[in-house]
């Protein structure tokens, strides 16, 4: 299973547009339907436009209809070696994205082994904390 989802992450990772990094990342996102759905860092010449490869794969599932996840496996680096060898850690902003739909103990699959979402992010912005400020949410 683990390596299945290695396996999708370095697949995605050939996909990669990174031509101003050469930084090259793939994501793989297995839902709870057990489907898989992959995402690929896209750069772009207005560079702040660009996307990583973890927020790539949870739109592409959200897209598809699914919102709940099991694990995700990330794959990074210039090399296909490097990818497979040292871990990238996904940045704030996907881990931001990623506590929207999943858990503290979700695991993230890495080079060196699985993690925890809450190993790279212990506290996060969500909905309660809107609800602490008396905001109230589209149930949607
Ligand atoms: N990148 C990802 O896709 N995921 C990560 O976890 C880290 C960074 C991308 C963004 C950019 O295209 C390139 O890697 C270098 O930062």
């Amino acid at each position: 299973m683990i390596q299945n989802m290695t396996e999708a992450a370095l697949a995605a990772r050939e996909n990669a547009y990174a031509p101003y990094s050469g930084f090259f990342v793939g994501a793989a996102l297995r839902g709870e339907s057990g489907r898989i759905y992959t995402g690929c860092n896209v750069e772009n010449a207005s560079y702040s436009m660009g996307i990583c490869a973890e927020r790539s794969a949870v739109f592409q599932a959200l897209a598809s209809g699914e919102k709940r996840f099991r694990t995700l496996a990330v794959s990074g680096g210039r090399t296909n070696e490097d990818a497979k060898l040292i871990p990238c850690v996904p940045c704030g902003a996907c881990l931001q994205v990623l506590s929207e739909f999943c858990s503290p103990d979700f695991p993230i699959l890495l080079a060196d082994g699985v993690h925890k979402l809450s190993d790279f992010l212990p506290v996060q912005f969500n909905l309660s904390s809107l609800s602490q400020f008396g905001c109230h949410r589209d149930e949607r």
